[in-house]
């Protein structure tokens, strides 16, 4: 990839500022945890993995900055630092299990002291971003094989190098296919309200010289019934026990498209994505942003004053819509429900550090 999505830069984080593309390529430098939480919030920074990169480096940014030698004062403002990651966004999970994964860290810090304890939550930081791309160039391994020469690729939303730590989970798939010298093509969903296909897929993809049609959301149907659309593959923000998938706004449309077209639609994502204390998609918590995103085009009214608007991020394709799903181990099938917790238990009993915490409670307003 020609760009980083997410840099520590040791006194900074250093982000790629995601509103302003594609007509502008600009690095926000966060001094503060505060200003990571608010680039999450702001969606200066998006997509499921690259929250959870930047939230983990958010936090050892404010663990580094924090002055105070006393274990408990230094774990007591951390601990904060963890909660305001934890209320920027609330669909994506990949943002829950990394902010787990520095809390385990901060845990200990009585054991190994407060200097000690600010270079392993770095390090954590680091490893999360490391392992995410590596993950995603598994992903794209197992993915590829679904690609032939020739065929029709249809994407949603962003899932790509900019939505991840790098390379990108759907847009991984294609970038593996492209890198065994595959010709094909890829159809872009423009992805409405906040146009990440059009604004990041795509840029992403021309960078890449990969050939890309951009099309608005409702023109897919007419591709699939002119059998121009093998496959679809679509990235996920959150996939609960049976299958169910949480993703961008009109995936669960695509997915309903793809079945009466008999096109195979499949769900790229990483096992730090799967969150199997949720039965089924019923239980995703599904964040519903300002209708201003709905009622005005980058500032720009385009709706009627006063009119009501709707502005959920995300919608849920119920697993029966969907063919595999491809993880770093491989594209797990069906029955979802059983071969995703064989997944998980091979996961636990190699030590990753795959928690098994309830993000459901952890993230609902009642909890
Ligand atoms: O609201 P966003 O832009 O954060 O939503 C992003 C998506 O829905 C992506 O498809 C998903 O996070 C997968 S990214 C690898």
């Amino acid at each position: 990839m020609k760009f980083k999505t997410i840099d520590w830069k040791g006194d900074r984080v250093r982000i790629l500022d995601q509103r302003r593309l594609p007509q502008e390529v600009r690095y926000l430098d966060c001094r503060s945890a505060s200003s990571v939480a608010q680039a999450i919030r702001t969606m200066a920074i998006r997509g499921a993995p690259a929250i959870g990169v930047a939230a983990a480096m958010g936090i050892a940014l404010g663990a580094k900055k924090n002055r105070s030698d006393n274990p408990r004062v230094f774990a007591k403002a951390v601990e904060k630092v963890c909660r305001e990651m934890r209320e920027t966004r609330p669909t994506a999970v990949n943002l829950f299990w990394a902010v787990d994964r520095m809390e385990k860290i901060l845990e200990r810090v009585e054991n190994d002291g407060v200097d000690e304890t600010k270079k392993r939550l770095m390090r954590e930081a680091l490893q999360i971003l490391k392992t995410d791309i590596e993950v995603n160039r598994k992903i794209g391994k197992y993915g590829k094989k679904l690609i032939k020469a020739g065929d029709g690729v249809l994407t949603h939303c962003n899932a790509g190098a900019l939505a991840t730590g790098g390379f990108g989970t759907a847009l991984g798939v294609i970038y593996a296919a492209r890198d065994e010298g595959k010709q094909f093509q890829v159809f872009v969903d423009e992805t409405r309200p906040m146009l990440q296909g059009c604004r990041l897929t795509a840029w992403e993809l021309v960078q890449e010289k990969i050939p890309a049609t951009l099309i608005t959301d409702n023109m897919a149907g007419v591709l699939m019934r002119k059998g121009l659309v093998d496959l679809v593959v679509v990235g996920a923000d959150r996939i609960a026990g049976n299958g169910d998938t949480a993703n961008k706004i009109g995936t669960y449309g695509l997915a309903v498209l793809s079945k009466s077209h008999g096109i195979p639609f499949y769900v790229a994502a990483p096992t730090s994505t799967l969150d199997l204390s949720l039965v089924s998609g019923e239980e995703i918590p599904i964040e519903e942003r300002n209708i201003a995103e709905v009622t005005h085009f980058r500032g720009y009214p385009i709706a009627p004053k006063g009119v009501k608007a709707f502005n959920p991020a995300f919608d849920v394709t119920p697993h029966s819509l969907i063919h595999g799903i491809i993880t770093e181990k491989g594209i797990i099938r069906k029955p979802f429900h059983k071969n995703l917790r064989k997944v998980f238990s091979t996961l636990n009993s190699r030590t990753e550090r795959f928690q098994t915490v309830s993000y459901r409670t952890r993230n609902s307003k009642e909890g």
